[in-house]
């Protein structure tokens, strides 16, 4: 048993310590908007925010996220309001495919909250997220003008 508190409510599932918090949010809880792209912590598909930070849910086991703040795609808009992040996203057309883009706009969420005008060297540094389409380009537009929103 482990309790989660995941976008601010409480879950309570039954899964073992080590199992990835990917699994638990996905499989236990049912939201689906965190990614599963490669489990090894490459891709970024997985990202969510633990007490504000980004983490590549795949390989961080349900133990040490208990007692913790995490958020997910889901729980990034404050209601009815998007996140900045989101907002830039649709206003530059971002998503292709879409799938990798909740743990990209997770990651971009998390770095603007540490720099919050950050250069292309800070976003190529801290924005490593894999995205087949290829989208690189208008997310590096779209995290200019989220910053500057
Ligand atoms: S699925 Fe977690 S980093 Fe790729
Ligand atoms: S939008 Fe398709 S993988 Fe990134």
């Amino acid at each position: 048993m482990a309790r989660l508190t995941i976008n601010g409510k409480s879950f309570e599932i039954n899964v073992t310590p080590d199992t990835p918090l990917l699994w638990a949010i996905r499989e236990q809880v049912g939201l689906t908007g965190t990614k599963y792209g490669c489990g090894i912590t490459q891709c970024g598909a997985c990202t969510v925010h633990i007490d504000g930070a980004a983490v590549r849910s795949c390989g961080v086991p349900v133990s040490a996220a208990e007692g913790r703040q995490i958020t997910t795609i889901e729980g990034l808009a404050a209601g009815s309001v998007l996140h900045k992040v989101q907002q830039a996203w649709l206003d530059h057309e971002v998503p292709q495919c879409g799938y990798c883009q909740s743990g990209m706009i997770m990651a971009v969420a998390a770095l603007l909250r540490d720099q919050p005008n950050p250069t292309d060297a800070d976003i190529d540094e801290r924005i490593t997220n894999i995205c087949r389409c290829g989208t690189f380009q208008q997310v590096r537009e779209a995290i200019h003008a989220a910053a500057k929103a």
